[in-house]
């Protein structure tokens, strides 16, 4: 039975423009048109996703399971999956857990036993007992973002301890003395490696203990609330790096309130590069994130694997970059640089 793939092949097109001619969308040349149709007609394709789907077992349906679109990360990383699912002739479910795991069961039940041809998992409450059942029934996963560590799956994340060293060590160099850190999910392995990036810098400072980190759920309103815990029982800090940009956006309303002026007087930076922290008054200097190559490349891989049932695995650790803005800029000697 020939795919969207093979028309594509034939026509010397890509899938995408396969895919507007079949479904009458966007400008096509008329020559474009009957290259594909004559390709159509040649290979005997049926665009009906479920005869295809009847005859060759496959639902042309992924699943993208992840913890909320709540948060503006992932709605940006969501539309990197869909789009390279689009182009390739696959609809995409999308699945918020709320990091809660009779939420990610009931998805794993209904939709990887028989619906889908494969899953992107989004989600630190995975255990390795769930990718075994997927396995067993022959879906084919990969994990990004919150991956669980030693999972057997193909993954795809970010420098997170490298991130957060650049972070702090960029709050020493602008001119910060007492740091804190608020960071995110307490046994979610993306946070835990940006604390272990902010120690990596201060841990050995005389003033620092523990006592200088807050553990938050990467919301703005754990954000706000942390950092007022840390004014009170730190009135000298002088800098936060927040392990995203919600929580900097928190600590951020935090500082205002508590009379303090960022950055004179508090210095911010946060994690992940969301629109919205260049939104803020002052702007938020922030650790950007891959978000939308961290998604074309799971749904890339995720693909791959579906089609070529490739089983061995590939891990991907993204660079990140410091995109300095006003919420940092204590001294003249830096420059925003976005
Ligand atoms: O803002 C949401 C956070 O959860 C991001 O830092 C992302 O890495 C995810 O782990």
């Amino acid at each position: 039975m020939a795919t969207i793939r093979d028309v594509a092949k034939k026509a010397g097109v890509s899938i995408a423009t396969v895919s507007r001619v079949i479904n009458n969308k966007g400008k096509i040349k008329k020559e474009t048109e009957e290259l594909v149709q004559a390709a159509i007609k040649e290979l005997a394709y049926t665009p009906n996703r479920v005869a295809q789907g009847l005859s060759n077992r496959r639902s042309y349906t992924v699943a993208f399971i992840l913890p909320s679109i709540n948060n503006p990360f992932f709605p940006e990383m969501a539309r990197a999956v869909e789009d390279v699912a689009q182009a390739n002739g696959y609809q995409v479910f999308l699945c918020n857990t709320d990091d809660k795991r009779e939420k990610l069961l009931g998805y794993l039940d209904n939709l990887g036993t028989q619906y889908v041809d494969g899953i992107i998992l989004n989600s630190h409450i995975t255990k390795h007992e769930d990718l075994e059942r997927l396995q067993k029934n022959n879906v084919s996963v990969v994990m990004m973002d919150r991956v669980l560590e030693n999972s057997g799956t193909t993954s795809i994340m970010v420098k997170n301890r490298e991130g957060g060293r650049m972070a702090t060590q960029h709050l020493v160099d602008v001119g910060c003395e007492y740091i804190a850190h608020i960071g995110g999910i307490e046994d979610e392995y993306n946070s835990t490696q940006r604390m272990w990036g902010y120690r990596d810098v201060v841990g050995h400072k005389s003033w620092f203990d523990s006592s200088w980190i807050g553990r938050g759920d990467f919301s703005v309103r754990s954000g706000y609330q942390i950092a007022k815990e840390l004014f009170t029982r730190h009135p000298q800090m002088d800098g936060i790096f927040a392990g995203n940009d919600l929580l900097a956006i928190g600590a951020l309303k935090a500082a205002h309130e508590w009379g303090k002026q960022t950055p004179n007087e508090l210095a911010i930076v946060g994690f992940d590069g969301i629109d919205m922290s260049g939104l803020t008054v002052p702007p938020i200097t922030t650790i950007q994130q891959p978000i939308y190559r961290i998604g074309e490349l799971a749904m890339t891989e995720l693909l791959h694997r579906i089609e070529n049932n490739v089983k061995t695995t590939k891990h991907y650790e993204l660079d990140v970059e410091l995109v300095i803005r006003e919420s940092s800029m204590k001294s003249n000697k830096w420059s925003v640089n976005n």
